[in-house]
């Protein structure tokens, strides 16, 4: 038996126990033996929820770049790690090898240790999908930098109050990404970002779409010609295991993003354990992630996680609908993909066109399909299972979260039974536990609840970046010694789990977080607007779209509603980014309200979605009549 590789259902379950009984048995064994270490621990685990503490493998030291590239050199120096698919199906594929992409982070390393970049220094980068974004996430890594992908559909006020608070030293960009048929001038976007970010030194521009750009002399450097001159060795500094790798923001339910921080050993270990078992991943199979390196799905499941189990990971530029919506099926024969991971909105969005784009491509290259981000309806997954998987790919729904680190309930293929819709049962190391509303563990089976985790796991984020007291308050007060994730689940006759989606303010729109707070923040900015409420609203594609209830001041009143709704929604564009925008806007006198003044928004959730028959209790509303006046106006 195998911890590291867990290959049939009985393994599963004695893996499991083991897991749970004996974890610092089962995680030490596993670092021990599939990483290199510069120097090993003195303690696995040391951990207090309280506090909240979470040190895994003290006391060890090693540099992650060392597991995801050198170490790979003495056997497989020529396997690709990296296929870059570009946005352009014309333009050719590159085929990057360990030995190519260790000397580019080594190079890279080197023009970051010459432009002033230290151990502890946080980098900002801000690029789209090409392969300079992992090869500077690796060079952070390799020099002891924390970097701080934002992904490049973000807006500069978004880029702006990131880069703050982490104090970022530098960003590292392009002079535009392509997307589809159009170009984003990135570069454009980090200038206004950076009128207001005291802490940054340097801008450090990779040449993509060679545009005419405005190059600020001192700060702005091509990174090409200093690549160039940089040489091809660099000795990785070596890191505490509990030294700082990477922080990623995501929202919350409210106020400032938070900034999730996760450190060295333990995001390693995890993050290689999950890729291996979740997508059974065996040389010399060609993986692809379709997410966006700027989420955790891509840091794990597209960079570290493949590249620590000397995968060949697939990059993809492009769009799931340019030229057209066989482009998905196109890259998957042309590099003969043999596992897939992908979202739910995607799937509902290809789903939605002729089949005739899937048909005439050979897929017989795929074994494991994923998915991930939002609960999985049941006819996408039929209709992944059946069209893309040919009934003959395990799907595995796959539930975690960005303060996760790593995958933590899934099928394992190949091993788990699947069910349409259930994320099954937690891997090896994780402990569920559904509460009830009063704090109370809900034992046994077919129960749901709130999902809490009880125990750590070594991808766990350890605190929000400068705002640990947040961290605490957001993630383990709510439950006694409990890690609180925001979902609900259930837990069927059998213990599977299914998630059943958020129970706080956060909505998720086409897999993407969304908290209401920071948006109604934006749209109270607008000079027109008094008051405002957004809920979620089922849709087709997005699993959820944003439905806005607006007070208007008096002088709005007097404005043109439907300029209005684009004003809104453009400032929320500039403001957060595209993706939060807002589907439908309402006008309306009043909120239904609590006599405590919260917004009900139960109440504004059922006249988003239609459903006005069954409202609920209401009574003990401040201001029962704005209700019917809501619904009378709803769009
Ligand atoms: C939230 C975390 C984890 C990568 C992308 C999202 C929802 C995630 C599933 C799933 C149902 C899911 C949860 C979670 N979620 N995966 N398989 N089934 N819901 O990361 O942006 O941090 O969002 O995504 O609500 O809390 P994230």
């Amino acid at each position: 038996m195998s911890n590291y590789h867990i290959k049939g259902l009985e393994e599963y379950f004695q893996v499991y126990r083991k897991s749970v009984n004996q974890p610092e048995q089962f995680w030490g064994e596993i670092a021990e033996e599939n990483f290199l270490w510069r120097k090993r621990w003195d303690k696995v685990l040391k951990w207090d929820f309280e506090k909240p503490e979470i040190k895994w493998f003290e006391g060890a030291q090693l540099n992650i770049t060392e597991n995801c590239l050198d170490r790979h050199l003495y056997a497989s120096a020529d396997k690709t790690a990296i296929i870059f698919e570009p946005n352009d199906p014309l333009e050719p594929a590159q085929h990057i090898t360990y030995q190519e992409l260790q000397e580019r982070v080594c190079k890279f390393s080197n023009v970051l240790q010459d432009q002033g970049i230290k151990r502890g220094d946080r980098v900002c980068i801000y690029l789209s999908m090409i392969p300079e974004l992992a090869i500077a996430m690796l060079a952070c890594a390799r020099v002891g930098a924390v970097h701080s992908v934002v992904f490049a559909g973000f807006s500069s006020t978004a880029i702006r109050s990131r880069i703050n608070d982490a104090n970022c030293k530098m960003v590292i960009t392009s002079d535009g990404s392509y997307r589809g048929n159009k170009t984003i001038d990135l570069k454009g976007i980090v200038d206004v970002a950076l009128e207001d970010t005291p802490s940054i030194e340097t801008v450090l521009v990779v040449k993509r779409i060679k545009s005419d750009i405005h190059m600020r002399p001192n700060r702005d450097k091509w990174l090409e010609p200093l690549m160039e001159e940089a040489s091809t060795t660099f000795t990785p500094e070596i890191m505490n295991a509990e030294d700082p790798l990477f922080v990623l923001y995501t929202s919350g339910s409210t106020g400032q993003p938070k900034g999730m921080l996760h450190t060295t050993a333990g995001y390693m270990v995890y993050a290689a354990y999950t890729f291996k078992n979740v997508f059974q991943y065996n040389q010399p199979d060609v993986y692809w992630c379709s997410a966006d390196v700027g989420w955790i799905t891509g840091h794990s499941y597209i960079i570290y996680g493949p590249l620590l189990n000397g995968a060949t990971t697939l990059l993809f530029e492009g769009v799931p609908n340019f030229p057209d919506y066989s482009r998905f099926w196109d890259v998957i024969d042309k590099h003969k993909v043999n596992q897939f991971y992908t979202a739910p909105t995607a799937i509902r969005a290809l789903a939605k066109e002729n089949l005739s784009y899937v048909e005439n491509h050979d897929l017989s290259s795929l074994k494991v399909l994923g998915t991930v981000g939002e609960p999985i309806n049941e006819e996408a997954w039929h209709w992944y299972n059946d069209n893309i998987g040919k009934n003959n790919c395990p799907v595995v729904d796959t539930w975690f979260q960005t303060e996760n680190g790593g995958i933590m309930i899934s099928p394992i293929p190949f091993a788990t039974p699947t069910i349409p819709t259930f994320a099954t049962l937690p891997l090896p190391g994780i402990q569920p536990a559904l509460m009830d509303e009063n704090g109370n563990e809900l034992l046994g089976n077919q129960v749901s609840g709130r999902l809490c985790i009880r125990f750590p796991w070594p991808g766990m984020a350890r605190t929000i970046y400068g705002d640990h007291k947040r961290f605490k308050d957001t993630y383990f007060s709510t439950f006694k010694n409990m890690y609180f994730t925001g979902d609900g689940a259930l837990r069927d006759a059998t213990g599977y789990y299914r998630i059943t989606g958020r129970v706080d303010d956060v909505i998720i729109v086409s897999g993407h977080n969304l908290g209401t707070a920071p948006i109604e923040d934006v749209i109270n900015e607008h000079p027109a607007v008094a008051e405002s409420a957004i809920v979620g609203f089922p849709h087709d594609i997005k699993g959820n779209s944003l439905y806005g209830f607006v007070i208007l001041k008096e002088s709005g009143e007097q404005r043109d509603p439907q300029n209005l709704r684009k004003e809104i929604n453009q400032l929320i564009s500039e403001r957060i980014g595209p993706i939060a925008k807002m589907e439908k806007i309402q006008f309306t006198n009043g909120l239904p309200k609590t006599r405590s003044g919260k917004i009900m928004r139960r109440i504004l959730r059922k006249i988003a979605a239609g459903e006005i028959n069954s409202l609920g209790d209401s009574s003990t509303l401040l201001n029962p009549e704005v209700v019917q006046e809501i619904i009378d106006t709803r769009l």
